[in-house]
C-alpha cells in the first residue's frame, strides 16, 4: 500500500483531499496518511486528524492516519508528498494584500507584489523540504499546491533532484464552469490549455471532440462569467474576447482589467476586508464544524474557499501516476519544447500525458502573438523571483519587481520591496 504525506496537513482544505482519496479508494490502495504541520499549527492539525479518522472510518477503509510535527519521519519512504503550506499564515497574506494597495497596486495572494512576497517567504521552506525528500524519499513524487505554484515548481525543478508536479484547480475549475454555462456534463469537455499558472489560456474548447470555442466566447461576451470564489467576477469586454479568440483564466482580470480590479479591491477592503481577512472568518467557521464529533464527511461550507475541485485534480493525478494511466491532466512541468516561444527548461502550465514515469507535455505549437508578450514577461518575472529568493540579492529582487507588469515604476518597486523586506523579516532567512 501507499504512504501519502501531506505537509500543511492542518489546512482547512485537507478534508477535500481525504474525500478524494476515499472516492478513489478502489484504484488507490493507501496504507498510511501522514498529516504534518508545525508547532503553531498543532491545534488545527489535531482537529483535521480527528475528522480524517472519522471520514476514513465512515468510508469503511483500513487506511491508518497519523499526525505529527516530525516532518522527516513523515517524509521517510513516502510514495507521494503533497505540500499545501502557508508560511507566515493568513496574517502574512493579509499584508501581501495590503502593502501593494498603499502604492495603488493590486494586492493579491499570487500575482503582483503580493505574490512576490509570498514566493520569497515560501521558497526557503520548500527548499528545506526538498533536501529532506532527496535523502529520505528519493523516489517520491512531490505534488505541490503551495503558491505561487509556478515559481515554487520552477525552483524545485531547477535547484533540487525532487520529482515534482505543480498543480492548481484553475484549469479544472474552468472546465466545470464552462460546462455549467453551456449545460453539459463536464466530462464531455476538453480544453487545450497553454500558459503559466494563474496565467493560463484555454486555446480551444471541445465538446465530444468538436471545437466549440466560439460558442464559449459568445456566452462570455453576453456576460456569463467563469470565476472562482476568491476572484471578483467582473465581466470581460466583448470586443476584447473576440480579439483574443481564446478563453482567459479568472486571474487574467488582474492584468487586463487592472484598474477596475483595483477599484473593486479598494471597495471590498472597506466593506469586508482583504480576502485573507474574509478567509479567516470562513476558516474559523469551518473549524467549528470540523470539531463536531458527529461530522464524518466533507462539509458543503468548504466550497466558500477558492480551492474547489482541488482534490479531484490532486487525487486523479496521483492515481494516473500510480496506475500508469497515460491520461491527460493540466499540470505545471518543464516546457521541454511543448510551447514554442519559451525556453525548454522553464515551467509552463499545459496538458500532459500522465503515467508511471511522470508527465509528458503535449505540444502546443507557437505561442500566439496575442498572448506571447504577457506570458514571456511574466515568465521573466518568475525566473528573476526564483533567483532573488535563492540568493537573497536585493538588486535581483528589485529587477524581478520592476519586471512585473503590475508594478508601474522603479520608484514604487523600491518602496514596496522595502516594506516587504521589513514586514516579512522573520520569514526571509535568505535576505
Ligand atoms: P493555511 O493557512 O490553512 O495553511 C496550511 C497549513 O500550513 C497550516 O496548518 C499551517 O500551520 C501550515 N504551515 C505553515 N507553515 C508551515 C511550514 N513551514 N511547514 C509545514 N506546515 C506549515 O493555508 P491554506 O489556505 O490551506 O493554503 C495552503 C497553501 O495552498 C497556500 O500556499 C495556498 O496558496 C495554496 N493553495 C493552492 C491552491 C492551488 O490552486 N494550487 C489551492 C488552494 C490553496
Ligand atoms: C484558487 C487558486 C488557488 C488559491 C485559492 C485562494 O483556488 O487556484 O491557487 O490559493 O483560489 O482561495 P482562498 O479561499 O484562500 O481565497
Ligand atoms: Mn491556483
Ligand atoms: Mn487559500
Amino acid at each position: 500500500g501507499l504512504k501519502i504525506t501531506v505537509i500543511g496537513g492542518g489546512s482547512s482544505y485537507t478534508p477535500e483531499l481525504i474525500e478524494g482519496l476515499i472516492t478513489r479508494a478502489n484504484e488507490l490502495p493507501v496504507k498510511e496518511i501522514h498529516l504534518v504541520d508545525i508547532e503553531e499549527g498543532k491545534k488545527k492539525l489535531n482537529v483535521i486528524f480527528e475528522l480524517t479518522r472519522r471520514m476514513i472510518k465512515k468510508a469503511g477503509l483500513k487506511t491508518q492516519v497519523y499526525q505529527t510535527v516530525d516532518r522527516k519521519k513523515a517524509i521517510k519512504d513516502s510514495d507521494f508528498i503533497l505540500t499545501q503550506i502557508r508560511v507566515g499564515g493568513l496574517k502574512a497574506r493579509a499584508l501581501d494584500e495590503k502593502i501593494p494597495l498603499k502604492y495603488n497596486m493590486i494586492g493579491q495572494e499570487t500575482t503582483g507584489a503580493g505574490g512576490f512576497a509570498k514566493a520569497l517567504r515560501t521558497m526557503p521552506v520548500i527548499l528545506d523540504i526538498c533536501r529532506e525528500i532527496e535523502i529520505l524519499a528519493p523516489n517520491a513524487w512531490l505534488i505541490n499546491f503551495t503558491n505561487p505554484v509556478s515559481i515554487i515548481t520552477e525552483m524545485v525543478l531547477k535547484h533540487t533532484n525532487v520529482k515534482t508536479i505543480g498543480l492548481c484547480n484553475v484549469p479544472i475549475g474552468m472546465i466545470n464552469n464552462i460546462a455549467k454555462i453551456l449545460g453539459y456534463e463536464s466530462k464531455r469537455l476538453k480544453i487545450d490549455f497553454v500558459g503559466l499558472n494563474h496565467m493560463v489560456y484555454g486555446k480551444r474548447v471541445y465538446l465530444d471532440g468538436q471545437d466549440i470555442t466560439s460558442d464559449v466566447l459568445n456566452e462570455l461576451a453576453e456576460g456569463k462569467t467563469v470565476t472562482m470564489k476568491n476572484i471578483p467576477d467582473l465581466v470581460w469586454d466583448k470586443d476584447f474576447l473576440y480579439a483574443l479568440g481564446m478563453i482567459p483564466c479568472p486571474y487574467h482580470r488582474y492584468f487586463y482589467m487592472a484598474d477596475e480590479m483595483l477599484e473593486d479591491e479598494k471597495k471590498a477592503l472597506n466593506e469586508k476586508g482583504t480576502r485573507a481577512e474574509q478567509v479567516m472568518k470562513i476558516e474559523s467557521a469551518l473549524f467549528n464544524l470540523y470539531q463536531d464529533n458527529e461530522l464524518n464527511i466533507k462539509p458543503k461550507e468548504l466550497e466558500e474557499r477558492g480551492g474547489a475541485y482541488y482534490s479531484d485534480a490532486a487525487v486523479s493525478l496521483i492515481s494516473a501516476i500510480y496506475n500508469d494511466k497515460e491520461e491527460i491532466h493540466t499540470v505545471n512541468i518543464h516546457n521541454n519544447g511543448a510551447v514554442l516561444g519559451l525556453e525548454q527548461d522553464v515551467v509552463v502550465e499545459i496538458n500532459a500525458v500522465i503515467g508511471k514515469s511522470g508527465a509528458k507535455g503535449i505540444a502546443t505549437g507557437k505561442l500566439p502573438t496575442n498572448i506571447k508578450g504577457l506570458i514571456q514577461t511574466v515568465k521573466a518575472y518568475e525566473l528573476l523571483t526564483v533567483e532573488a529568493g535563492m540568493s537573497g540579492d536585493y538588486n535581483t529582487a528589485l529587477m524581478a519587481l520592476v519586471s512585473n507588469p503590475l508594478v508601474p515604476s522603479i520608484k514604487v518597486a523600491k518602496k514596496v520591496l522595502n516594506d516587504i523586506l521589513i514586514e516579512n523579516a522573520n520569514n526571509l532567512p535568505q535576505f
